[in-house]
C-alpha cells in the first residue's frame, strides 16, 4: 500500500468508508461480524484510514468501528463528522454546526469510538444558520485541547473554504468525486491545491454502480434507496450505462476488475486523493485495496477521462437542497 499526505496528515492512499455497514444508509445484507472483519482485513493490508460519521446509524457506525478497534486504534487515521445531528433537538437528524452542537458531538464520538482523540474531525455539511468561523474557531479549540488533531470539510463550497481556512488550517475536503461525478475539478481541485488541502472522495464506486454489478433498478432490493437516486432510474441508468461498460472494457484489456479501474482512475488524479471506497464484506475490502497496485497506461486514463459524466443529480433534490453551493 502506497501513502500520501492530506495536508500534514499521511494516509494509506486507498482508505475504508464503514457508512454501509450500518443505518439508514445501509444497502444489501451484511453482518456486524463480517463488518468488523472487513475493517481488520483492511488494516492487515495496509489501510490507515477510516472513515465514519456520528449521523451513521446514528451513533451505531461509531460504536462498531470503535469495537474493531480495540487494541489497534494507534495503526489508523480515524476520521469522523459532525453536524447532521442537532443534540439540542434530542439527538434528531438535521443541520447544527453551532458551536454547543460540536462540543457535545465530540463527546458522544469519542466515547464511541473508545478514543481520547480524533485524528480529522468533518464538518458534515456546512450549517447556513452558522458562520463557517464559529465552526471552525470551536473545532479550532479542541485541536487546542488534544481532542482533534486536523480539520476537513464535506461538501463545502470554494468560498466556505477559504473562509473556514482562514481560521484554522483544513487538512482534507471530503466530497463525491468518481468516473461519474467530475464536478469538483473544475474549481474545488484548483482552490485545495492552492491552499493545500488534501482531498478525500466519497462514493468512489458510485455507490457501487461503477462496478458493473448494477445494469438495472430490478438488481436493487425494494427498499434500496438508490431506487429512486435520479441516476440509478430510467433514461438515466440508461445513459449512465455506458460509462459502466467503458469501465468494463478498460477492466478486462488490463486483467482488473471494475471497482479496481475506478480506483486506479482517481488515484492517478494526484498525490493529494485519497478515496474511501465503502464496503462491509472482507472479499470486496480485499478486492478495493488491490487497486492500489494497478497502473492505467496514458491512453486508458484519457479514454477514461473522456467519458460523458452521469445524466442525472447525484442525489435527490431535497439532499441537494442542504448542500453548500
Ligand atoms: N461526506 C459525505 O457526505 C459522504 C457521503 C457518502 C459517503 N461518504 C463516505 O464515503 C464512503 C464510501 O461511499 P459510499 O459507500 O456511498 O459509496 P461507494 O464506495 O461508491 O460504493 C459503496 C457501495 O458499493 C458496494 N461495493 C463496494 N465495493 C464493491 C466491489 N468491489 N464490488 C461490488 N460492489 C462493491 C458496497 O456494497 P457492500 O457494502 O455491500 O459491499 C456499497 O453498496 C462511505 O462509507 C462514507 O464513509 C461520505
Amino acid at each position: 500500500m502506497k501513502y500520501i499526505s492530506l495536508g500534514e496528515l499521511q494516509v494509506s492512499r486507498i482508505g475504508l468508508g464503514a457508512m454501509s455497514m450500518s443505518g439508514f444508509y445501509n444497502v444489501g445484507e451484511g453482518s456486524e461480524a463480517e463488518s468488523i472483519r472487513t475493517i481488520h482485513r483492511a488494516l492487515d493490508l495496509g489501510v490507515t484510514h477510516l472513515d465514519t460519521a456520528e449521523i451513521y446509524g446514528p451513533y451505531t457506525n461509531e460504536e462498531l468501528v470503535g469495537q474493531a478497534l480495540k487494541g489497534r486504534r494507534d495503526q489508523v487515521v480515524l476520521a469522523t463528522k459532525f453536524g447532521l445531528v442537532s443534540h439540542a433537538d434530542e439527538g434528531s437528524p438535521g443541520l447544527d454546526s453551532s458551536p454547543a452542537n460540536i462540543r457535545v458531538a465530540v463527546e458522544g464520538s469519542l466515547k464511541r469510538l473508545g478514543t481520547d482523540h480524533i485524528d480529522l474531525y468533518y464538518q458534515h455539511r456546512v450549517d447556513p444558520k452558522i458562520p463557517i468561523e464559529d465552526t471552525i474557531g470551536a473545532v479550532a479549540e479542541l485541536v487546542a485541547e488534544g481532542k482533534v488533531r486536523y480539520v476537513g470539510l464535506s461538501e463545502a463550497a470554494p468560498a466556505t473554504i477559504r473562509r473556514a481556512h482562514a481560521v484554522h488550517p483544513i487538512t482534507a475536503l471530503q466530497t463525491e468525486y468518481s468516473l461519474w461525478t467530475r464536478d469538483p475539478e473544475d474549481e474545488l481541485l484548483p482552490l485545495l491545491r492552492e491552499l493545500g488541502i488534501g482531498f478525500v472522495p466519497y462514493s468512489p464506486l458510485g455507490h457501487g454502480f461503477l462496478t458493473g454489478q448494477i445494469r438495472s433498478t430490478a438488481d436493487l432490493a425494494d427498499d434500496d434507496w438508490r431506487k429512486t437516486n435520479p441516476r440509478f432510474v430510467g433514461e438515466n441508468l440508461q445513459r449512465n450505462l455506458r460509462i459502466v461498460d467503458e469501465v468494463q472494457a478498460t477492466a478486462a484489456e488490463v486483467g482488473a476488475t471494475p471497482a479496481q479501474i475506478a480506483l486506479a482512475w482517481l488515484l492517478a488524479q494526484g498525490n493529494d486523493i485519497a478515496p474511501i471506497p465503502g464496503t462491509k464484506r472482507v472479499a470486496r475490502v480485499e478486492e478495493n485495496t488491490a487497486a492500489d497496485a494497478v497502473e492505467l497506461s496514458a491512453a486508458q486514463l484519457e479514454r477514461l477521462g473522456n467519458l460523458t459524466p452521469a445524466a442525472g443529480e447525484r442525489h435527490e433534490e431535497h439532499v441537494m437542497a442542504a448542500i453548500d453551493r
